[in-house]
């Protein structure tokens, strides 16, 4: 079993191979998420609602991603580990520096993801110098609840995706590996995916992206209250944990999920 890598991540994209991937948090589900096949996990800032109760993400710091990327990488034997940086960890160079450093060197991640649009681009070149690889994220940006006044598909007038599409390719040419695209369209997602050298994974995003993610809790029916259309619980009609992963894994993989339903 060879690890993953972000060589071997757009070789994928290149392939047409879809990439499957889940947020974990500890060394249990560390475990049991790599063991089915899943190709990136995602450390993400999510645990602010799922392991800690919080009604955003905003309240995360730097040092529990490390706490929590460091139990999953305990676990790990084959996916790449993407670590979250938290709200305001990454609002200056430096403290983007740092606070990467800290999550790969402590937390044993190999790639951050950061929130933000195509005026994070000299921040990515910067990051990309040192040797830390970045995964960019638009569209729906959870960090940025107060700013857009709640969560809600992103992208959907023809210039917000223009501006979207603008944005994933500045980011790319400043040196990002990966983009993720949360809760647009699904012919945004479409669009990117095609548009860009790198992956694109989508959570939300339609079922044409180069990967899909999803919340943990969320597709094994752990999440309290309402969960979001794009999920799907694969706990129905398996028996355990380890096969309702085994579930997504396959299904992402064949091309089943996400459908039209879990689509915007
Ligand atoms: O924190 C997280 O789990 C994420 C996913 C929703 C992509 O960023
Ligand atoms: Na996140």
């Amino acid at each position: 079993q060879k690890p993953v890598t972000v060589s071997r991540l757009q070789q994928m994209k290149q392939n047409g191979e879809r990439i499957v991937c889940l947020t974990a948090y500890d060394y249990a589900f560390g475990a049991l998420v790599d063991a089915a096949g899943v190709d990136v996990v995602l450390v993400g800032d999510s645990l602010g609602m799922v392991m800690q109760g919080r009604e955003t993400t905003l309240g995360v710091t730097v040092d529990d991603i490390v706490y929590h990327s460091r139990c999953v990488a305990v676990a790990r034997k084959r996916a790449l580990i993407m670590a979250d940086m938290p709200f305001m960890s990454y609002a200056s160079t430096g403290d983007a520096l740092r606070n990467a450093g800290r999550l790969m060197k402590e937390g044993g991640a190999h790639m951050v993801k950061l929130e933000g649009n195509g005026d994070q681009a000299e921040l990515v070149t910067r990051m990309s110098r040192a040797g830390i690889p970045v995964c960019a994220h638009l569209g729906l940006q959870p960090q940025f609840v107060h700013k857009i006044g709640g969560y809600r598909v992103q992208g959907k007038d023809e210039s917000a995706a223009e501006n979207m599409l603008r944005d994933a390719k500045l980011l790319e040419a400043a040196g990002a590996d990966a983009l993720l695209l949360e809760c647009v369209p699904a012919a945004v997602g479409a669009r990117v995916a095609q548009e860009l050298h790198i992956p694109v994974i989508g959570i939300g995003a339609g079922p044409e992206c180069d990967g899909q993610i999803l919340v943990l809790h969320d597709m094994i029916g752990l999440t309290p209250g309402r969960v979001p259309k794009f999920s799907h619980n694969f706990m129905d009609g398996q028996s355990s944990l380890a096969d309702a992963v085994e579930a997504y894994v396959q299904a992402v993989r064949a091309g089943r999920f996400p459908g039209a339903e879990h689509s915007f």
